[in-house]
């Protein structure tokens, strides 16, 4: 494979399907986990070549040719190994990179890189359990942090001091710059990391690449991480992955959760399978790291806006990476809580249900799309519509999206469609419109408690419709009438503030920062829901 990063080809395997891009030259029929057709590599009747989508290699029981992604293309196309690649990334939407060998320099560069993390992460860890450290020990142990899980996960200290610095005088001063650990200042060599409880990054083979340091007197920013390095790429890397590999693996799933210490906890609590990204959204490199392994992923976010908004990208994302044996799912923590919270208070069992409730992909993009857009109108319709064509247009395995199609066909002409023909069914998703009964009952209060509808003028007038004419009588006294109008305007208000929401959730979705407005709206709903309670139980 000279010439190319291992990673871009690993991810190219992980974006395409293996069996898309062989059935454009062989037709192939499921049969049991694998593919079959005729060899295109010899002649033959009866099908001997099978293809293994999961696994990503093709092999014929005829001729012995066997292979993955890369090499179909360059023996079927009688093609060399750039342009089978070439090919292949241009399939897959993909950016050719420049391919430089790496020299003596550089690896020499690399391996005082990966030394001096890790003497780095031995001098914190020790400062831990040093007197400097007592509050920063204090703290993750108040985290529910015991011994092993500070050593597995090698937590440390970085004190106030420049101790990597210092320490450190001996190396060349740009291969410890290299590391992030220090910078230059006016003044010489300073520490970036300093007072922070400290969270060793590591890479998939268990190298210490970076830090995560987080604050512990209440300083913001909570977290700081060493910015990108050589050998560090946030967007690249995802915590936990190292020791979540082989559970990943046994478990046929990951786990993926907002935060770091959400990620150890659950790894520490039952879900070994866990991961989170690192202080970035997720990322295209990080779904294909996880998808080396299986395509089964459990997003498990923070149930707050920022959660909501983690999940969507994470759908968006996650879409080219779907096949036919891929079980994605979203499950939320609610009550603003973290999966960190939710093992404290209700442990294992707590978090399991959470994961065992979690909505499959299917179901979620379809919520999406109804939360985000007015589907009781053609023109929001119309804009669901879009917003889920747009992204299972994503999917790269042709068949598979032809299912999602036809699934979100027949959900649109069975829950849209026929559903606003059901008068029944319209009123009760949307609030009450003004009814001939509701009509009535306000003709009745106004005529019958007038000094009542004085002091509602306002909100009545705001109903534009004529309140002239007679009711017949009705059984309601003056405070009937009174919590009946307060009701009414508080049902309203609810209807406009929901109308609001779906509009900023549609901006939400756009990519426009509106999270700020959406609590704010929710806040106001959650207070006009509480009312209507009270009101509706005195
Ligand atoms: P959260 O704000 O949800 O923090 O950020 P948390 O994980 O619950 O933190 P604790 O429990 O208070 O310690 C989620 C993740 O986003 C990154 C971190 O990786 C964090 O775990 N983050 C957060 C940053 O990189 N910088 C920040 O300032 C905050
Ligand atoms: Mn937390």
């Amino acid at each position: 494979m000279a010439g190319f990063d291992r990673n871009f080809t690993d991810e190219l395997r992980a974006r395409l399907s293996l069996v898309d891009v062989i059935s454009r030259r062989v037709p192939l029929v499921k049969k049991g986990q694998n593919y079959w057709g005729c060899c295109p590599f010899h002649n033959e009747k009866t099908p001997s070549f099978s293809v293994n989508e999961d696994k990503g290699f093709y092999h014929c029981f005829g001729c012995g040719e066997h292979g993955d992604i890369i090499s179909f293309v360059m023996k079927s196309e009688n093609v060399d190994f750039r342009t089978a690649i070439t090919e292949l990334a241009a399939q897959a939407g993909l950016k050719l990179p420049d391919y430089k060998p790496k020299s003596h320099e550089q690896i020499a560069r690399e391996e005082s890189y990966f030394e001096i993390m890790e003497n780095a992460a031995s001098i914190y860890q020790k400062r831990l359990f040093d007197p400097d450290g007592e509050i920063a020990l204090a703290y993750i142990r108040g985290r529910g942090f015991n011994n092993d899980m500070i050593k597995k996960y090698r937590i440390g200290y970085a004190p106030k001091n420049n101790i990597i610095a210092n320490k450190f005088v001996n190396i060349k001063q740009d291969n410890l710059l290299a590391t992030g650990l220090c910078r230059r200042g006016d003044y010489g060599m300073y520490d970036f990391f300093r007072d922070k409880l400290m969270f060793p990054i590591f890479n998939a083979h268990g190298k210490i690449v970076a830090f995560s340091g987080r604050s512990l007197d209440g300083s913001e920013p909570k977290y700081i991480n060493t910015s990108d390095t050589e050998l560090f790429h946030k967007r690249k890397t995802i915590f936990g992955f190292n020791f979540a590999r082989d559970a990943i693996h046994r478990a046929n799933r990951s786990i993926v959760v907002e935060g770091q210490i959400d990620a150890i906890q659950m790894q520490c609590n039952g879900f070994p399978e866990t991961v989170a990204p690192l202080g970035t959204a997720l990322t295209e490199d990080h779904i294909s790291m996880l998808c080396k392994a299986n395509r089964n992923i459990t997003f498990c976010f923070d149930g707050d806006v920022a959660g909501q908004k983690a999940a969507a990208r994470a759908c968006d994302i996650v879409m080219p990476f779907l096949r036919d044996a891929s079980d994605v799912k979203f499950a939320f923590v609610s009550g603003g809580k973290d999966p960190d919270e939710v093992l404290k208070t209700g442990g294992q069992p707590a978090m399991q249900k959470i994961i065992n409730d979690a909505t499959p992909l299917v179901d979620f993009l379809w919520n999406l799309a109804n939360a985000g857009f007015t589907v009781s109108t053609p023109n929001g319709r119309t804009q669901a519509e879009k917003f889920i064509k747009q992204k299972i247009e994503k999917i790269s395995d042709a068949t598979l999206r032809g299912e999602y199609e036809h699934e979100y066909n027949s959900r649109m002409f069975n829950q849209w469609h026929k559903w606003t023909k059901n008068k029944n069914n319209l009123q009760k998703i949307e609030l009450p419109e003004i009814d001939a009964i509701t009509k009535n009952t306000l003709i009745f209060i106004t005529n019958k408690y007038p000094e009542i509808a004085e002091r509602y003028v306002d909100f009545l007038s705001s109903l534009n419709i004529s309140l002239d004419g007679n009711a017949p009588e009705l059984p309601m006294n003056e405070r009937d009438a009174e919590k009946y109008i307060v009701s009414l305007k508080l049902q309203k208000w609810l209807e406009t503030l929901h109308i609001q929401r779906k509009e900023l959730t549609a901006q939400m979705l756009s990519g426009v920062d509106v999270n700020e407005q959406i609590s704010e709206i929710d806040k106001k709903i959650h207070d006009a829901n509480e009312k209507l309670e009270q009101l509706i139980s005195i």
